[in-house]
């Protein structure tokens, strides 16, 4: 079994091998044991993994820097708002925007995600099968996010479309690698020109939703400029889609795989909340953030120099046994579950109790209608690198008699 793990530590880790973004624990263990700052493969950028290095890196943005050129790599114009910039101006955008992403806000969404969860599994359940992506973890987080800013659901398809244009643009038809710049950016301005329609007919006739409430947010008696609103919502669309998705599919295909934790969620809905948070930790499929470094700093014996790029590996510092007792074991009573799969400090995930909400919902929907399913004999889920999202979840299930 040893062998078969990819050897990081001839302080080199190679993080979009697709070994290891199926299965990264046993890489992140040898990182921390035997490198805590190795060279990612691709650039060489240093990459940081034990736990108190993370936290204390995430906690230092005056060192560990959010504000980078590499905002044109995802097709928008500018820096994206607040994920891109820096506190103190940071801060101002999140004392805005953490209200409507607030727990109780959450809470009134949750019917409608319910019923819209309840109406996906309708469709497939009686088939026995299903490609879980493709069937249920792609679209439930699409329509919660069009019910959040109050768009029509009827543009799920089209939203669906957009994210991809982003996110992985070579998997769309006809277009290869050396397209990839092209299609980001054209589908980053068919992204600016949908919110700023959607905008110019909230100014007209404002309504009850986030974008209404964005128009008329005020920063030190300031109203937002239209840049700032889109740049906000750019984000949204980016860091609300994909990452819900992942972890949909990172926590099915590790329940689809482990009976004995599907049979406790099945018999026991109440479970859901601490399953999610500890499959969030093992899982952790938001891999790592990059940070540009403001000043030189030492980091577990290694310098590293001000103008760098380091990765701080949020998977690796979710299972490092200094922090989390038997941390290789997933084990839903752990009483403290400080992970780090949202992040930490001032860039944490504003969307966190929205993502939570959403996980819950989804694992309870399920196992009430599903309670007990596999992965398709003879196949293997294929795991993207960077964020771990199961690209292909072929489950199968007894269909009801
Ligand atoms: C399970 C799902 C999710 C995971 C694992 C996740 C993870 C993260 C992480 C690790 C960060 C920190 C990035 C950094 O430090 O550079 C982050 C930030 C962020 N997330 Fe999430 N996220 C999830 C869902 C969501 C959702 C549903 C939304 C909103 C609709 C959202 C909106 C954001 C925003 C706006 C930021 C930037 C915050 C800032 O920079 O101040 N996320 N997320």
């Amino acid at each position: 079994m040893a062998d078969e793990i990819p050897n990081p530590c001839n302080g080199e880790v190679n993080l979009t091998d697709p070994a290891t973004a199926r299965c990264p624990q046993p890489v992140y263990a040898r990182l921390r044991a035997e490198c805590p700052v190795a060279r990612a493969s691709l650039f060489g950028t240093p990459v940081i993994s034990r736990y108190q290095d993370v936290r204390w890196a995430l906690r230092h943005p005056e060192i560990f820097s959010s504000e980078m050129d590499m905002h044109m790599a995802l097709g928008t114009e500018r820096p994206m708002i607040p994920q891109q910039v820096d506190p103190p101006r940071q801060t101002r955008y999140r004392k805005l925007l953490d209200p409507l992403f607030s727990r109780p806000r959450m809470a009134e969404l949750e019917p409608a995600i319910r019923k819209h969860a309840g109406e996906l599994i309708e469709r497939f359940v009686d088939d026995g099968e299903c490609e879980f992506n493709a069937a249920f973890a792609v679209p439930l987080p699409c329509s919660a996010f069009l019910t959040l800013l109050g768009l029509p659901l009827d543009d799920l398809d089209y939203f669906l479309g957009l994210k991809d244009g982003i996110i992985r643009p070579e998997t769309k038809d006809g277009v290869t690698l050396e397209d990839a710049p092209r299609v980001r950016s054209e589908t980053g301005k068919q992204i600016y020109a949908y919110f700023e329609a959607a905008l110019d007919e909230r100014a007209k006739r404002p309504r009850e939703d986030l974008l209404s409430f964005l128009l008329a947010a005020k920063i030190k008696g300031e109203e937002l400029a239209r840049t700032e609103i889109l740049d906000i919502c750019f984000l949204l669309l980016l860091a609300g889609l994909d990452t819900v998705t992942a972890t949909l599919g990172c926590n099915t295909a590790y329940l689809a795989a482990n009976p004995e934790p599907r049979a406790r969620i099945a018999q026991d809905p109440g479970l859901a909340d601490a399953a999610v948070e500890e499959l969030l930790r093992w899982e952790s499929p938001v891999t790592g953030v990059p940070r540009l470094l403001k000043r030189n700093v030492t980091i577990a014996d290694v310098e590293l120099e001000a103008g760098q790029l380091v990765m701080l590996l949020l998977g690796a510092a979710d299972t490092d046994e200094q922090e989390f007792a038997d941390a290789e074991r997933v084990d839903f009573g752990r009483s403290r579950n400080r992970h780090l799969a949202f992040g930490a400090g001032p860039h944490r995930c504003l969307g966190s109790h929205l993502a939570r909400m959403e996980l819950r919902v989804a694992m309870q929907e399920w196992h009430r209608r599903i309670p007990d399913y596999a992965i398709q004999p003879g196949e293997t889920p294929r795991y993207s690198a960077g964020i771990r999202e199961v690209m292909y979840l072929p489950l199968v299930w007894e269909k009801a008699s």
